[in-house]
């Protein structure tokens, strides 16, 4: 997906954002999804009328919804109550079906209640589980990391992106660091458990998933919700760019990065577009 200049946001750093939000579904987890299905149906282990279920905080669940209605198997997607009303207005209207989980539980909860769903049923479902299989951070490793790689020609010196499953920041971050050992990652995480950056998970007090792999992150930068709705303001004003809350907090994490190596060239993903906000979210 495209690669934007930033340069209305000053400073004396090269900012760019990878724009997530042109995937087919909206974000970046079309990446995820769409590898893990393919390997599934390689493997035998999605087919013959058996149902994909998983966890999501909403957006892998409208790739996955979009993927079933083309491909044509069934899907079962677990997501907490408090996303986006839009998006699970487009998981329902691709036909998928969906089970709304406690928002106090987050997205472990959901997880939880999607495996206690397949249970002993093997035969009948397919577990996905973005949270712990390898297809999604390796569909970062074959994609966007070498995307970014020849979008900036190489010149990359520092990757910024938000954590949820992890493997984002896992994928790309194993292929520049192939490519360049010095390229510095940094991980954006919430700075509490309660907060409003739908996608991305405070790992101290969650269930780390083994899609993240901490040995390419160099450093993880937490950041408060309303510094990254202000940064998404910014973003609609000086760029013309609408873009989610987990984009703001990387751009903010961005900015701090870029005011201390003035001759950096950063990439911060911006993983989805702006949808209007959901009700009564914490
Ligand atoms: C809006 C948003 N931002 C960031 C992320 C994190 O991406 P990853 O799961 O690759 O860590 C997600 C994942 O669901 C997301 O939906």
């Amino acid at each position: 997906m495209p690669l934007a200049h930033l340069d209305g946001i000053r400073g004396d750093f090269e900012l760019w954002g990878k724009l997530e939000g042109s995937n087919p579904s909206g974000s970046v987890k079309d990446r995820a999804a769409l590898a893990i299905v393919r390997e599934a149906i390689a493997s035998g282990a999605l087919g013959g009328g058996r149902t994909l279920v998983d966890a999501s905080s909403g957006n892998t669940a409208v790739a996955y919804a979009r993927l079933g209605e083309l491909l044509g198997f069934p899907v079962e997607l677990y997501v907490p109550r408090n996303a986006n009303p839009e998006r699970l207005q487009r998981i329902r209207g691709h036909g998928a079906t969906l089970i709304l989980t406690d928002p106090a539980e987050g997205t472990d909860g959901a997880l939880r209640e999607a495996r206690a769903r397949v249970g002993a049923h093997a035969e009948r479902y397919f577990l996905a589980d973005q949270y712990h299989n390898p297809a999604n951070p390796g569909a970062h490793y074959a994609t966007t990391g070498p995307e970014i790689w020849r979008q900036t020609s190489g010149r990359i010196t520092h990757f910024v992106a938000g954590v949820g499953t992890g493997g984002t920041i896992s994928g790309v971050g194993r292929f520049l660091k192939e490519r360049r050992a010095s390229i510095e990652v940094i991980a954006v995480e919430p700075s509490g458990p309660m907060h409003g950056l739908e996608g991305l998970k405070h790992l101290p007090t969650a269930e780390v998933p083994s899609t993240y792999d901490p040995t390419v992150v160099d450093r993880t930068v937490r950041v408060e919700t309303e510094e990254a709705l202000d940064r998404v303001a910014e973003l609609a004003r000086t760029e013309g760019l609408a873009v989610g809350p987990s984009s703001g907090a990387a751009v903010a994490v961005a900015l701090r990065v870029g005011r201390a190596a003035p001759n950096a060239c950063i990439v911060a993903i911006l993983p989805d577009r702006g949808e209007p906000a959901a009700k009564g979210t914490s």
